[in-house]
């Protein structure tokens, strides 16, 4: 199959793209507006940038009518965010709050989940996530119809750092996919 990328005639650029590009992690991420009121929201196309310090990347698009999405709006305005871990028990949850609520709906309460404070964001975080990162925004740019966000990841939690106790879901084209074999040998970057 081949795909022109720059000119598409029959096909959508987004299905080559998501389908070869995997597994993409998960990135759900709660942020805080002015009227202080939280939100909830997954986000694949999402990734580690750097180590030292540690900075991650967050791609949110805009909305059909060019609005952007409240996890942009929040993370510009307060300037902080945090990136709760997503393991294969909190799937459905993590559907619910991924469904376009407007700005004044807080969707840990759509979605039954109980909120812990930070350490140094004001942010709150899934109490029931397994691990998170606090982040604060480090630079912003607007990329054609997206919101890219690089934040510096300024703490970080974890009941553990097994990935057999995490139980990462990722997303593997437009499905949800859970990681079931490991392979022991590989080491290194
Ligand atoms: C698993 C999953 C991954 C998603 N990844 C992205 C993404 O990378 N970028 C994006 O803009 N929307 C993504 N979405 C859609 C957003 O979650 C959705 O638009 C949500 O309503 C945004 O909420 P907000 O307006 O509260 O920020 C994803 C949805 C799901 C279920």
């Amino acid at each position: 199959m081949l795909f022109d990328m720059e000119e598409p005639q029959d096909f959508d650029p987004y299905e080559v793209l998501v389908s070869l590009v995997v597994p993409r992690p998960i990135a759900w991420v709660s942020t805080l507006s002015e009227e202080g009121i939280a939100n909830l929201a997954p986000f694949s196309f999402y990734n580690a940038v750097c180590d030292e310090p540690p900075v991650i990347m967050l791609s949110v698009s805009k909305r059909e009518e060019g609005n952007r999405k409240d996890t942009a709006r929040n993370i510009l305005s307060l300037g902080e965010f945090v990136i709760n871990f997503v393991s294969d028990d909190l799937i459905e949850k993590v559907k619910v709050t991924a469904q376009e609520y407007p700005p004044w709906v807080d969707e840990f309460e759509k979605a039954g989940l109980q909120k812990a404070d930070c350490y140094k964001v004001r942010v709150p975080r899934v109490a029931s996530a397994r691990a998170w990162l606090e982040c604060k925004l480090l630079r912003h740019e607007e990329l054609f119809k997206y919101d890219l966000i690089l934040g510096r990841v300024v703490f970080a939690g974890a009941k553990n750092l097994e990935v057999s106790e995490l139980k990462p879901v990722g997303r593997l084209g437009e499905k949800f996919c859970k990681i079931i074999e490991i392979n022991q040998s590989s080491q290194g970057d």
